[in-house]
């Protein structure tokens, strides 16, 4: 389905009929991860709506938006197989019909870890999720905690906003050697394909080093250190947050009791991969 018009008078003969409405907003290139988010929406409210949306405004100039992975064909199969109930496949006239001049911005979250590598990212996210809640209006929405910054700026701005939407985080569905599902994995190269497990396996390290007390300055400082000596090319970030404001935490042993969250992001060759994990003392 690809109009909102259409969208909506099945929404309407559904809401009529006593259903309830999840929704999991993706851009397509499907694995098995969003299909895992599927099924959890599909266990939280009686019919799921997926998007399939390669949302231009959360790419800068020179990003992979012309080359971003694309099979629709193969997308509305697997989503067919997952119990997905509609796939709505808005084009951009229909997401943006009158330009962009409205955005959403989060203020401050969207500007810390990812953001300070992708400034437009998160204000392009917050606005084609605001845009697509409007249109899907549903009672549940399920995003991936593989994508734990937008995560957490999605539960603001919903809290903000007022938006009458419970957000899911679904667990992050990962290969068996550790590597977090992502479709940015297909431009990854077969030795890539090898090193890339390391930046899990370092976070992983890093969480037991903190929750035994560990400096968070020496435990991040051995993980970078992990992740560039398995062959990854450039460095962006691992930081250790506070799991909801995403804030830097403070560089003393964690006290007893606290729960945070390690994030990384790292090139690989042509690949920028991202990755967290929770650490708790
Ligand atoms: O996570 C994604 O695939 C996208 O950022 C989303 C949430 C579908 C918005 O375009």
């Amino acid at each position: 389905m690809q109009t909102r018009a259409d969208l909506q008078s099945q929404i309407r003969a559904w809401r009529q009929a006593g259903e309830t409405i999840g929704f999991v907003p993706t851009m397509g290139a499907l694995h098995s991860g969003h299909l895992s988010l599927v099924r959890l929406a599909k266990k939280n409210a009686t019919k799921v709506i997926a998007s399939i949306f390669v949302n231009p405004t959360q790419f800068a100039p020179g990003e992979d938006f012309d080359t971003y992975p694309r099979d629709e064909s193969a997308d509305r199969a697997k989503l067919d197989s997952a119990g997905c109930d509609l796939v709505y496949l808005p084009t951009v006239e229909e997401m943006y019909p009158d330009g962009t001049k409205t955005n959403v911005r989060v203020e401050e979250m969207s500007d810390l870890l990812d953001g300070i590598y992708r400034p437009h990212f998160f204000y392009g996210v917050a606005t084609v999720v605001a845009r697509l809640f409007l249109h899907t209006q549903p009672d549940v929405a399920v995003f991936g905690e593989k994508d734990y910054q937008q995560l957490q700026i999605i539960r603001r701005m919903v809290r903000d906003l007022g938006f009458p939407i419970e957000i899911i985080g679904g667990e992050t569905a990962r290969d068996a050697d550790g590597l977090a599902q992502s479709s940015r994995n297909l431009y990854l190269t077969p030795e890539e394909r090898r090193i890339a497990p390391a930046m899990q396996a370092a976070l992983h390290r890093a969480s037991v080093r903190l929750s035994n007390g560990t400096l968070p300055s020496i435990a991040l400082e051995e993980a970078r250190g992990l992740i560039m000596a398995a062959g990854f090319t450039d460095m962006n970030y691992v930081s250790l947050v506070d799991p909801a404001t995403l804030e830097d935490l403070p560089d003393a042993p964690l006290p007893e009791g606290t729960v945070a969250r390690l994030l990384a992001a790292a090139w690989l060759g042509k690949t920028r991969l991202i990755d967290n994990i929770s650490v708790t003392r």
